[in-house]
């Protein structure tokens, strides 16, 4: 008999297989044992009849307790009514390992007891939707790049230097020297993009994030693309672009999980290109009229993201930041100095920034002046400064954070759900 994933059952009507996974639910009634098997990729519900109660198989039904481990074996029946279209009757039960009793049931756990319990909890339903997406939403990214000519460069996670400020960096040994996770592999892709001209890296950063929000993590997958020669009126278009490209694939490929999630998609299907444009001199103005005490020169807030997604029902992409809220790298405007040619695009419905960029630097004098004033250790940063003495171009990039990417499209409170192993603030375990 061949061992077949409940995904790819429709193949197998009226044919016999095994299925390998394990007791999601189980039922009796009568002559009737009915038997919900989960193996990872869906669900099915298998059924046994018998006019005996003594009958072995049966025997082995009444002992199998939520999420044991088992292989099971019989035909494929179409069954309209079923979630899956289809029912295994079952032949053959082995079992592989009877569960303890499951602390995770059916009635509501706190919390904190779920994240104790993250290891299983991921097996839930809703749990299982959100990292489905996840690996659709990954693969669509991918995609975006790769058939775009974007050549994946990975950047290193132990540096000895800091891109996005020295406030959230951790620190550890690297032999007798000091070392640090990486916040960004930006500084980095800007050197490949000088070698190879449009690059991007995809992976693990990390941030010692000291305040609890529902926005971050401490360890989080970013994606960066870095083009040479672009600008920021470039960058922001293929930030925009991609935001659409992710959408469509994922209305597409996750119809399933998005459903499970209670998601209403209409919100997500109005998602097209232009999205609006503001400046954050008209985005502070706005705000300042909705009763916003927001300065100029404050950084956005949550509250303030949020009354923007009132204002929008599309992602918005603001330009031209105060220098001083920005990064050191960031080149400023010719006219007016004091604003850097970033851009954060937020998203709707409250989710907030998902994308952070803009324009870097190309100028020698300058950027050895903005070090200077970050008072960031210059001999750290000597290659850094070397893309500008060796053929130096203007050019832009921006990183997009897969977990808040992902909380929109799920719409779901907490970035922590997002991720199979959550690291949050003071929080390690499991
Ligand atoms: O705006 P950020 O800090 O930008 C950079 O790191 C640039 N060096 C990227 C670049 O230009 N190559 O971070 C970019 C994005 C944010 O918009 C957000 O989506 C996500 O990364 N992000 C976080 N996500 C989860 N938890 C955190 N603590 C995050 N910090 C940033
Ligand atoms: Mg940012």
């Amino acid at each position: 008999m061949k061992w077949t994933y409940i995904e790819d059952i429709s193949n197998f009507k009226d044919k016999e297989v095994e299925i390998r996974g394990w007791v999601f639910n189980k039922r009796s009634s009568g002559k009737v044992r009915f038997l919900l098997i989960r193996d990872g990729t869906g669900l099915i519900q298998g059924t046994s009849f018998s006019s005996k109660t003594d009958d072995p198989l049966f025997k082995k039904f009444d002992t199998r307790t939520q999420e044991s481990s088992l292989i099971v074996r019989g035909r494929v029946k179409e069954e309209k009514r079923a979630p899956g279209g289809f029912e295994l009757t079952i032949k053959d039960v082995e079992i592989l390992q009877v569960a303890d009793e499951y602390p995770i049931t059916p009635k509501a756990h706190s919390t904190p007891f779920l994240m104790e319990h993250r290891h299983l909890w991921l097996r839930s339903q809703k749990q299982h939707a959100i990292l489905q997406i996840r690996t659709e939403l990954i693969k669509a990214i991918r995609d975006f790049f790769d058939d775009r000519g974007f050549r994946l460069m990975d950047t290193p996670i132990l540096t000895p230097s800091a891109c996005e400020g020295t406030t959230t960096l951790f620190e550890t040994d690297y032999f007798d020297q000091k070392a640090f996770l990486s916040q960004s592999g930006q500084l980095y892709n800007e050197a490949t993009a000088m070698a190879f001209g449009k690059v991007y890296c995809f992976g693990p950063t990390f941030r010692a994030e000291k305040s609890k929000t529902r926005k971050h993590l401490i360890e989080f997958w970013m994606v960066e693309p870095e083009v040479a020669f672009a600008t920021l009126e470039d960058i922001t278009e293929l930030g925009e672009d991609l935001v659409v490209y992710i959408m469509e694939r994922i209305l597409e490929q996750n119809k399933k999980e998005l459903e499970v999630l209670e998601r209403d998609t209409k919100p997500l299907e109005r998602i097209k290109k232009p999205f609006p444009r503001l400046t954050y001199d008209e985005a502070q103005k706005m705000l300042k009229k909705k009763g916003s005490k927001m300065e100029w020169g404050d950084d956005f807030g949550a509250p303030e993201e949020a009354l923007i997604s009132e204002i929008f029902d599309l992602p918005v992409s603001i330009t031209h930041f105060p220098a001083k809220i920005k990064a050191f790298y960031m080149q400023p405007d010719e006219k007016r100095p004091e604003l850097a040619l970033g851009v954060d695009v937020l998203a709707s419905e409250g989710y907030g920034e998902i994308i952070g960029g803009g324009q870097r630097i190309h100028d020698l004098d300058l950027l050895e002046k903005k070090i200077k004033e970050f008072k960031l250790p210059r001999e750290d940063y000597e290659w850094y400064l070397d893309l500008r003495k060796y053929g130096s171009v203007p050019h832009s990039g921006f990183g997009l954070g897969i977990e808040r990417m992902l909380a929109w499209i799920c719409k779901i409170k907490h970035i922590r759900e997002t991720i199979p192993f959550p690291r949050l603030l003071n929080k390690i375990y499991p």
